[in-house]
């Protein structure tokens, strides 16, 4: 199957078919999401808090970025690969969006991911005035949980989803390749990805999205995190639990390695 390139997004919106963008911050992860067909992976900055133990994705750092983005990009072919800019390194300015951005293409990115609406249109031009394809993120952006008072959906009363509609066309004008919205009401996510013309991509954003996204620990059910959004697909952590203590029992009976194990 060919390359994925932002133009089949686009395409896929067009036709109304959605395509599906998952995390993925290793190889193993990266080539089992190409083998199953995923369109989109993305080396999200919940890499801190789905791998690297931070609380929030504000630890998560642009070093932090470039090493996941290369064990990703590394990997795999078909997929387009994403990756997002760590906090801190874009808010500062346009300088500072491009210069981070310059080397998350380096590692291996097709794409920069960055949270927020109108107050982040001049660091989306000088991206895209780069070359650096953009996704935006809207709704509940996580690199503000602290301004945001937790993880909380976003745009429930009408001013709030007037606003998430004027900040999805802001970002569109700026040139931006597609949009996240992230826990807002389905109906808001169906009007924006209605109003504009670049693809949506929904977690917790309801089924009228262009596209999807998960954590892919919470996809699997290895995380353990259940949110309303969140469908498991598997149950990957009680089944590395149970392999985990099957091989425990297996060492301290002597019942593994056995001579099938074992070299003359
Ligand atoms: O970092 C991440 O995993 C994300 C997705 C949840 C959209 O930004
Ligand atoms: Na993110």
């Amino acid at each position: 199957p060919a390359k994925i390139r932002l133009r089949h997004l686009l395409d896929a919106k067009e036709r109304g078919r959605p395509f599906t963008m998952l995390t993925a911050y290793d190889q193993i992860s990266a080539q089992v999401f190409e083998a199953a067909g995923i369109d989109v992976l993305l080396v999200g900055d919940s890499v801190g808090t789905a791998v690297l133990g931070y609380s929030s994705t504000t630890s998560t750092t642009h070093q932090d970025m470039l090493t996941f983005t290369g064990a990703v990009a590394r990997s795999v072919h078909r997929p387009l690969v994403v990756a997002d800019l760590a906090f801190g390194t874009y808010q500062t300015g346009p300088e500072d969006a491009v210069r981070h951005g310059v080397e998350l293409i380096r590692a291996g990115a097709e794409a920069v991911k960055l949270e927020g609406g109108h107050e982040i249109v001049p660091q989306v031009r000088a991206l895209v005035a780069a070359g650096i394809p953009v996704i935006g993120h809207l709704g509940f952006t996580p690199q503000s949980v602290n301004s945001l008072s937790g993880h909380r959906v976003q745009g429930r009363e009408t001013a709030g989803a007037d606003q998430l509609a004027d900040d999805a066309i802001a970002l569109q004008e700026a040139g931006v390749s597609a949009i996240v919205l992230e826990l807002v009401p389905a109906a808001v996510a169906a009007r924006i990805t209605e109003v504009v013309a670049v693809p949506t991509i929904g977690i917790g954003a309801g089924p009228d999205c262009d596209g999807q996204v998960l954590v892919w620990q919470d996809m699997a059910g290895l995380s353990g995190f259940e949110g309303r959004f969140v469908r498991t697909f598997a149950h990957l952590r009680g089944q590395l639990q149970t392999a985990a203590e099957e091989y425990r029992a297996a060492v301290t009976s002597r019942a593994y390695p056995g001579p099938e194990h074992s070299f003359e």
